[in-house]
């Protein structure tokens, strides 16, 4: 826990964003540290891959479970204008640290956005639509995955992409299982190598995953191979 500075690298771009981690916040109910409270390894993962292979410029930005925040503060960073960061109330504070830290008021809001909840996504699709919706290390739930989908079928319109990156670990395929049941189609982008890289700590096995939602079925997605999770 504690500062980290994370190298965002594109051919034209070398910066650094600034991610606190937090040690003080905790679940009310069971006591142990709400694990939004520091950057998981799929964040630098994500981070990492966006600079080459996504356009940010121009684009709104929502980021689910966004933890820390990395990825959000990335599209900041390359060009998005307007970025959204959402998670669970307790840590929201800490998202508006890294907001601050970052320079970036006034571009990228935090809010709370609970996952299926119809109370956390009123009043939010009247005033705003996105082009871009991005989380990582969210695939560790099935239970999870229901309300996951029923808030990306509330903010997704024609167009909007959502990525998303996850270490692969025994329970992911039921969660994007899940995903697929409630209509969503999942394309396996890019695997395997993204781990070995600076900041990532462990060897595991990432993936990055374009999520379709059921209404753009039929919009151009890649033709990568998909592997069956
Ligand atoms: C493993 S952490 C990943 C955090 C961050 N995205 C990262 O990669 O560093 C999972 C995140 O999802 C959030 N989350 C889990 N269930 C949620 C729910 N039902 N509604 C909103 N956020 C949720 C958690 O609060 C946490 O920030």
């Amino acid at each position: 826990m504690g500062v980290r500075e994370i190298q965002v690298a594109a051919h034209n771009l070398n910066h650094s964003l600034i991610v606190h981690e937090l040690d003080d916040v905790c679940d009310s109910v069971t006591g142990r540290p709400l694990t939004g409270s520091w950057l998981w390894d799929s964040a630098l993962v994500l981070s990492h891959w966006m600079p080459t292979h996504l356009n940010f410029h121009g684009k709104a930005v929502i980021e689910l479970g966004a933890g820390a925040g990395l990825p959000g503060l990335t599209a900041a960073l390359l060009g998005a204008t307007r970025v959204l960061l959402t998670d669970v109330q307790p840590l929201l504070a800490g998202l508006l640290k890294n907001v601050e830290a970052n320079g970036f008021e006034g571009r990228v809001d935090v809010r709370e956005l609970v996952w299926g909840s119809d109370e956390s996504i009123s009043g939010l699709t009247e005033s705003s639509t996105f082009d871009v919706v991005l989380m990582s290390d969210v695939f560790y739930d099935p239970e999870e995955m229901v309300g996951l989908s029923r808030t990306l079928k509330r903010i997704c319109e024609e167009g909007t992409e959502i990525w998303a990156a996850s270490e692969l670990r025994p329970w992911t395929g039921e969660c994007l299982n899940e995903l697929r049941d409630q209509g969503f189609q999942v394309v396996e982008i890019v695997t395997s190598q993204l781990g070995v890289q600076e900041g990532v700590e462990d060897c595991n096995e990432f993936a990055i995953f374009q999520i379709v939602p059921p209404l753009a079925e039929n919009c151009n997605v890649s033709t990568t191979p998909v592997r069956e999770f």
